[in-house]
C-alpha cells in the first residue's frame, strides 16, 4: 500500500494557505485534447482518459447519458455565474476531498450520505493493484480510513494543477434536505453513534434545550430534528469552527464554482450515473458498482414528515444555508415548506 505523504502534505497545507494558490484554469476547448499526453496509456481497455472519452464525442451509444451531463454542467455553470460573486484561486485545503486514482485518471469529490462509502471502495479496488475483487469485500470502517486513498490536497501544486486539467472529475449530489435528513438520522438517532453523540449530541443540547435533564446535557444522544436545525441556523456554530462534513454544503466541500466537473451525478439516479462514470473510465468489465440493498434511505416524504415540526421562520433560515446546493445543482424548492 502507498504511504499517505503526510509530512508533505501538511507543509503543501501549510504552506498553500498562504502563499500558493492554484492557477488550473478550464479549457473550454476540449479539455481531453492534452488529456493522457505524457502518460504512458491508461488502465481503462480503451487506453484514452476518461477525459478524452467523455470529449471525443464518438459514444453514441451514451448520447442521451451524454445529453443529460451536458446539460447539468452547462446549468452549473450559468448557475456559478449567476449567483456567486468573485472567483478565487484554489488552495490545497480546498481539495480534501478530492479522492485520486492515477491509474485511471479519475478525481472524486466526496459527499457523506451520498453513496460515498460504496464511491471510496470503487476506487480502492481501483487503485488496489488486485488486492481487492468486489467493492463490498472492503468493510465501510475500511473505506473510510484516512491514507487508503491519496487526496489531491496531498500533492505539489504542480501535480495538482496537471491532474486538474487532465483528469475525469466527479461528484455526487442529493436533494439536500434528504441529505441533511438522512445525516441527521444515521447521527442523532443511532444509539451506536456516541461520538457524535458526545462531540455534538452534548453542545447542541446544551445550547438549544431549555432546562436539559442532566443525563441529556451527559450523553446528548437524544436530539431532536428541530434542535439540530436550532444548531445548523445558529450563527455562533459556523464562527466556531466549520459545520462537519455529514451536514456541510457541497458548495463548500466540492467548490464546484472552482473545480469544473465533468460529471455531477445524483444519488436519484445513483445507478445508472455511477454505471455512466466507470464505463467512462473504461472499466465497467472490472468492478461494479455496489447496488444497495439498503431499505432505510431518506426519501421526500420522509423529509417532508421531519420539517412538519419545523417552524417557517426557521425553514426559511435553513433553507437559505443550503440555498446555493439547491440552485447549482438543479433541485427545486421542496413543495412542503411553509415560508413560499
Ligand atoms: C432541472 O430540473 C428540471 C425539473 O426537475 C428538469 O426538468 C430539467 O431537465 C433539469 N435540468 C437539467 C439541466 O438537468
Amino acid at each position: 500500500m502507498r504511504k499517505p505523504r503526510v509530512g508533505r502534505m501538511v507543509l503543501a497545507t501549510c504552506v498553500g494557505s498562504f502563499i500558493i494558490g492554484i492557477f488550473y484554469f478550464q479549457s473550454n476547448l476540449k479539455p481531453g485534447a492534452e488529456a493522457g499526453s505524457g502518460h504512458a496509456g491508461w488502465q481503462g481497455k480503451s487506453g484514452r482518459s476518461p477525459l478524452q472519452t467523455l470529449y471525443d464525442g464518438d459514444q453514441l451509444d451514451l448520447s442521451a447519458a451524454q445529453a443529460t451531463h451536458q446539460g447539468r454542467r452547462e446549468l452549473l455553470e450559468r448557475a456559478c455565474q449567476a449567483y456567486t460573486r468573485k472567483r478565487r484561486v484554489l488552495i490545497p485545503e480546498d481539495l480534501k476531498h478530492l479522492m485520486v486514482d492515477d491509474r485511471h485518471g479519475l478525481l472524486y469529490c466526496y459527499v457523506p450520505k451520498v453513496a460515498c462509502t460504496n464511491w471510496k471502495r470503487v476506487l480502492m479496488v481501483l487503485t488496489g493493484d488486485g488486492r481487492y475483487a468486489d467493492p463490498l469485500q472492503i468493510p465501510a470502517n475500511e473505506a473510510h480510513v484516512a491514507g487508503n486513498l491519496r487526496t489531491l490536497s496531498e500533492y505539489s501544486t504542480a501535480e495538482i494543477n496537471h491532474r486538474l486539467r487532465t483528469y475525469l472529475k466527479f461528484v455526487f449530489v442529493r436533494e439536500p434536505f434528504e441529505r441533511l435528513v438522512s445525516a441527521y438520522r444515521n447521527k442523532f438517532t443511532r444509539s451506536y453513534n456516541t461520538a457524535f453523540h458526545k462531540r455534538y449530541g452534548t453542545k447542541i443540547v446544551r445550547r438549544h434545550r431549555a432546562n436539559p435533564r442532566p443525563e441529556a446535557l451527559e450523553r446528548g444522544d437524544d436530539v431532536s430534528f428541530e434542535e439540530f436545525v436550532y444548531y445548523l441556523v445558529d450563527p455562533h456554530t459556523q464562527r466556531e469552527e466549520p459545520f462537519n462534513e455529514h451536514w456541510e454544503r457541497v458548495h463548500s466541500l466540492c467548490h464546484p464554482c472552482l473545480i469544473h466537473y465533468d460529471v455531477v451525478g445524483k444519488y436519484e439516479t445513483l445507478e445508472q450515473d455511477s454505471r455512466y462514470v466507470l464505463h467512462l473510465a473504461g472499466v465497467e468489465d472490472q468492478v461494479r458498482f455496489p447496488t444497495s440493498g439498503k431499505s432505510t434511505r431518506t426519501t421526500g416524504d420522509m423529509a417532508a414528515q421531519f420539517f412538519h415540526n419545523i417552524s417557517p421562520f426557521y425553514q426559511k433560515k435553513l433553507y437559505s444555508l443550503y440555498r446555493m446546493d439547491f440552485l447549482l445543482f438543479n433541485y427545486s424548492t421542496p413543495a412542503y415548506l411553509r415560508f413560499r
